[in-house]
């Protein structure tokens, strides 16, 4: 076991990996790897995993990470942006900082130390072929129009827009899309992509290059009944819907809670924002959803999260680490199914705390880089389960100066507004809303499932590990007694 040490501030932490990789050559804290690391044996099944539905022609990236030949160049490249770990620029983008807060996510492409180490080694040791028998088998490909999440049941296309190559940013709605359904179903996941005729030829070399529409707001009505953007109840509507953003990765909802299409409802892109990749192109964007099956029914209803702060992000010119709070009292039981951390361009990263009477606890600090919208989604069994009462903090980390790529101008005072070089300040995940007794079953059912004690330190359940009182649990006294371990403490 490597030895790891803490730093909560950011920027020391970085600033101290630097130190060492620039003294030794090697990267601080990774494990040490015995032997000759092979692209055959040890780098394809990494990529494999974590990089190539990107990284393969007319997909995102801008080059193939296939074959030994296609990756052999890039060797010190792929070395410098995976090790980069949590901060912008980071292969592959997905920004948790893996020193603190809860590490348990559904679909989660980051590196571990042991994949670390061994590109590291790999990239300093003349970055071998190896036996190509090793290879693992290659992976299914299918470029952009492969479905992450699975083929979908039901695909809605929006219209076909033109953005010309010179064309300024422009915002607008598109036509209502007509979902079909006869029945009502429940979603399972959500995936949203964007569709065009980019030949691969020339361009930018960022996502943004690959893609015009930078996002699309939608909602989902039925015609005649009232909207059901605000009402959060399960019986009647489903809340709102996940936002495309260029960059973003696919939605899942627990088993506990699917959301509702209606039958005869009508998805409205009401919101989109396209900007040109320089070059006409034209493109639209697909929606694909999957369902549970026909008859399942929610146990569980969203809960509405309104975390963040719209209208004051106020900052400085050519300036690091400046600091915005925002606060919400949780008036129900919560479970945090998602953490969406939603900057703009000045955005660096955010933390989200959660406050129970004195125990504060930071659930996740992620690093954010506004070329990637990440959503990250709780695995079910460590998705943080809240008392009523506890109050959110959210922390978002803004850098102005040069350091920050994705600043055009440092010399500027910034506030908020909705373009990408204004400001937002917002945690656009999702909650669900548990009443006492659900909440109480969903802690029994984890205690249970994963064997925690009181000895655990279990991040986001302030009462996980609370026992239960002893005159709900006869054996409790009679059990401490025999353990000599004073019972009750
Ligand atoms: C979600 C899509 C996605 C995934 C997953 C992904 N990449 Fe990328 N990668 C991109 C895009 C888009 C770019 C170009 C923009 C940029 O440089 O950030 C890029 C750029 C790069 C570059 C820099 C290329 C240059 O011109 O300097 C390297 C190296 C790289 N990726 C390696 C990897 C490796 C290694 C992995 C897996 C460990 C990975 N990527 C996973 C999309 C992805």
């Amino acid at each position: 076991m490597s030895l790891r040490i803490i730093f909560p501030n950011a920027p020391m932490r970085l600033a101290l990996a630097g130190a060492i990789v620039c003294a030794t050559g090697m990267a601080a804290g990774l494990p040490a790897i015995e032997g000759e690391v092979t692209f055959s044996k040890d780098i394809a099944p990494i990529l494999q995993r974590s990089c190539q539905n990107c990284h393969q022609p007319d997909a995102a990236a801008p080059m193939s990470l296939l074959t030994y030949s296609q990756v052999r160049p890039w060797a010190k490249t792929i070395k410098a942006r995976t090790l980069i770990r949590d901060k912008q620029g980071v292969m592959p983008p997905w920004f948790v900082e893996k020193d603190f807060g809860i590490q348990h996510f559904k679909n989660d492409p980051s590196l571990s130390d042991m994949d670390l180490a061994k590109i590291s080694k790999w990239a300093d040791t003349g970055a071998p072929e190896g036996n190509p028998a090793d290879l693992p088998p290659a992976k299914e490909l299918g470029g952009n129009s492969k479905w992450t999440a699975g083929e979908p049941d039901l695909i809605l296309k929006t219209a076909w827009i033109n953005v010309k190559s010179s064309a300024p940013d422009y915002f607008g709605e598109l036509p209502n899309m007509p979902t079909g359904l006869m029945e009502d179903r429940y979603v399972k996941s959500v995936e949203m992509r964007e569709e065009n005729d980019y030949s691969g030829a020339g361009g930018r070399q960022t996502v943004g290059s690959r893609y015009v529409i930078h996002h699309m707001i939608w909602t989902v009505n039925v015609p005649g009944m009232p909207s059901a953007g605000d009402d959060f109840n399960a019986d009647t509507a489903s809340g709102s819907w996940p936002i495309h953003e260029v960059g973003r990765n696919a939605d899942f909802f627990p088993d506990e809670a699917g959301k509702l299409l209606r039958a005869g409802s009508v998805l409205n892109p009401y919101s989109i924002h396209t900007h040109s990749n320089g070059r006409d192109t034209r493109a639209r964007l697909l929606y694909g959803f999957k369902f549970f099956p026909k008859g399942y029914k929610p146990a569980q209803r969203y809960a509405p999260r309104s975390l963040g702060d719209g209208g004051n992000v106020e900052l400085s010119a050519n300036k690091a680490e400046q600091r915005f709070d925002a606060y919400q009292v949780l008036e129900e039981p919560t479970k945090i199914k998602s953490y969406e951390p939603h900057l703009h361009a000045a955005g660096t990263r955010m933390c989200l705390e959660a406050i129970w009477g004195h125990t504060i606890e930071t659930l996740n600090c992620v690093g954010y880089d506004h070329n990637w919208v990440i959503v990250y989604d709780y695995d079910d069994d460590y998705a943080p389960l809240l008392p009523k009462g506890t109050i959110l903090h959210l922390i978002g980390y803004f850098d102005t100066t040069p350091a920050n790529k994705n600043v055009t101008d440092p010399r500027n005072w910034k506030g908020s507004g909705n373009i990408s070089i204004s400001n937002m300040f917002h945690d656009n995940g999702e909650s669900i809303g548990l009443t006492e007794e659900q909440f109480l079953l969903e802690m029994t059912r984890r205690k249970d499932k994963l064997k925690w004690t009181r000895n655990d330190v279990i991040i986001g359940c302030p009462l996980c590990n609370s026992e239960p009182l002893p005159v709900n649990n006869k054996k409790a006294p009679a059990a401490a007694a025999s353990t000599g371990a004073g019972g009750g403490q």
